[in-house]
């Protein structure tokens, strides 16, 4: 394996990449949400703090033991101490279990981005989209189910992944991020200065900035501000390990961690002006409320917004395919980034080439997201999205902090860091963050969100959970059992 079909042409590619990954549905269809539903303009000052106090401290400390390392992540772990190879796979394969599910979203979108050119949904958005295209069922049966359109838009979206993933790096990733991030964010403009002169904007704008300072003692938005950051940053992930690995010498990783948290909060921020202006301007047609229009995720896009595009009139045919575009956008270059820590922690230990490794995980991806084409589909995703978000993950993070911060010693590249940064230098402030108060919040925060799935989950989301689980650790032990087929797998041998 040769170490320049993984690296990054430039630091432009590097930091374009990452905001690709990050902006995402998250900040779409999550944050305007969670903005207004936790205090709204209150809500600003847990987020600002969730920022400065973990999303970029984290950040820093994972990119610095990628960009330390130069290997993939399975690889630093094993280095770090070789009896724990096992937790080094743990992430690379829950982020590989998010691109499968992320990869019907896609679908979906895809077949919404045609239908948005003859307002193909009906009178009724949310029939067509449950009944009519999902054909939701809540019975196992339903897996039997099998949905042709669906299969085939998801399958267009595999293609394209392959298209881009299997290139070297630079090639692939590093090109397309530069051309699409860019006309992400401008598309992104477009859509969110036309929704601002709709009539009935500033009632939505109002609704959502309208802060309710009571709100701020409540652990409860605190939590949701964390979470976001942690969803939204792609943190704790190993994605930004990842990418950070393949960076060249000469990066300054403290700058390029802030450029990247900066551009998205900008755009999630952005996005929810967009949201806001549109549910005002539905809430002033159609007279209901707009706390009654808001909601998120699937729900908002793939009903409220076709909702509001009936009632548009003529330019709902440009803003339509614009506004589903935007979402196939920010979901590709999400959903690029997580099959990247497996496939370089594989072609690390096998040898394989890049090439080979990635055609052989979309294959594989491609195959298994198949459920997903079924009636029983939907279900599964939600519950596997809650198992992957709310349980594995930040269970990550928690590893994270303990692997990198205390056994690696994040003292040992403070100074290494320093160096390259022409902005913030790191100190001991630095350190209390990442060694204390992150891994001790994040643990309150990830015990409440089990307490919370462990209570509201229902018989068949409590079996999928421990099924998912199942197939995450026994997947993760397969990957660490397989003996290694690169003798560099062995070298033990650190960079600072
Ligand atoms: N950060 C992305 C978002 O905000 C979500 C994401 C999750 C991206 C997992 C990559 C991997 O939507």
């Amino acid at each position: 394996m040769s170490q320049d079909k993984n690296e990054w042409g430039s630091n432009l590619s590097f930091i374009l990449a990452m905001i690709g990954s990050a902006v995402g549905l998250g900040n779409i269809w999550r944050y305007p949400y969670v903005l207004y539903s936790n205090g709204g303009g209150a809500f600003y000052i847990p987020y600002i703090v969730a920022i400065l106090l973990m999303g970029i401290p984290f950040l820093i400390l994972e990119y610095g033991v990628g960009y330390n390392f130069k290997s993939s992540f399975a690889k630093a772990v094993k280095k770090i101490n070789s009896k724990w190879e096992y937790l080094g796979w743990f992430l690379p394969v829950a982020v590989f279990m998010i691109m499968i599910y992320y990869s019907a979203i896609l679908g979906w979108d895809g077949i919404y981005i045609i239908l948005s050119f003859f307002k193909g949904w009906g009178a009724d958005p949310n029939v067509y989209f449950t009944t009519t295209l999902l054909q939701s069922s809540d019975s196992y049966m339903g897996l039997l189910q099998f949905i042709p359109l669906i299969a085939v838009a998801m399958l267009v979206g595999w293609v394209i992944i392959w298209f881009i993933s299997h290139r070297d790096l630079e090639e692939g990733l590093g090109k397309v991020s530069k051309v699409l991030v860019p006309l992400l964010f401008v598309i992104m403009v477009i859509i969110v200065g036309f929704s601002l002169t709709l009539p009935g904007a500033s009632i939505g704008l109002a609704e959502l900035f309208n802060p309710d300072w009571s709100l701020l003692g409540n652990f409860e938005i605190w939590m949701a501000a964390f979470g976001q950051i942690v969803f939204s940053l792609s943190l704790g992930m190993s994605i930004a390990f990842t990418y950070a690995s393949y960076t060249k010498d000469d990066a300054d990783l403290i700058t390029n961690t802030i450029s990247i948290a900066l551009a998205n909060s900008l755009f999630e921020n952005f996005a929810a002006l967009g949201v806001f202006s549109i549910l005002g301007y539905m809430s002033l047609q159609s007279g209901t409320p707009v706390a009654e229009l808001v909601t998120q995720g699937t729900g908002l896009v793939f009903v409220v917004y076709p909702t509001v595009f009936n009632v548009l009139g003529q330019w709902a045919y440009v803003l339509g395919p614009l506004f589903f575009l935007t979402v196939y956008l920010a979901g590709l270059t999400s959903i690029l980034s997580t099959i990247e820590p497996l496939s370089f922690s594989i072609q690390n230990k096998f040898g394989l080439t890049r090439s080979k490794t990635m055609t052989i995980l979309i294959i594989f991806g491609a195959v298994i997201s198949m459920m997903y084409a079924t009636a029983y589909g939907g279900s599964i995703l939600g519950f596997v999205d809650t198992f992957i978000n709310q349980i594995a993950i930040l269970f990550g993070v928690i590893l994270e902090c303990i692997i990198f911060a205390w056994i690696f010693k994040a003292e040992k590249f403070i100074d290494f860091l320093n160096s390259k940064s022409r902005t913030i230098k790191l100190g001991k402030w630095w350190l209390l963050i990442v060694k204390y108060i992150l891994p001790i919040f994040i643990s309150i925060v990830w015990i409440g969100g089990m307490f919370d799935v462990i209570k509201n989950a229902s018989f068949d989301q409590m079996l999928f959970t421990i099924l998912a689980a199942a197939i995450l650790l026994i997947t993760t032990l397969v990957f660490t059992v397989l003996p290694a087929k690169n003798p560099e797998w062995e070298n033990t041998e650190e960079r600072v």
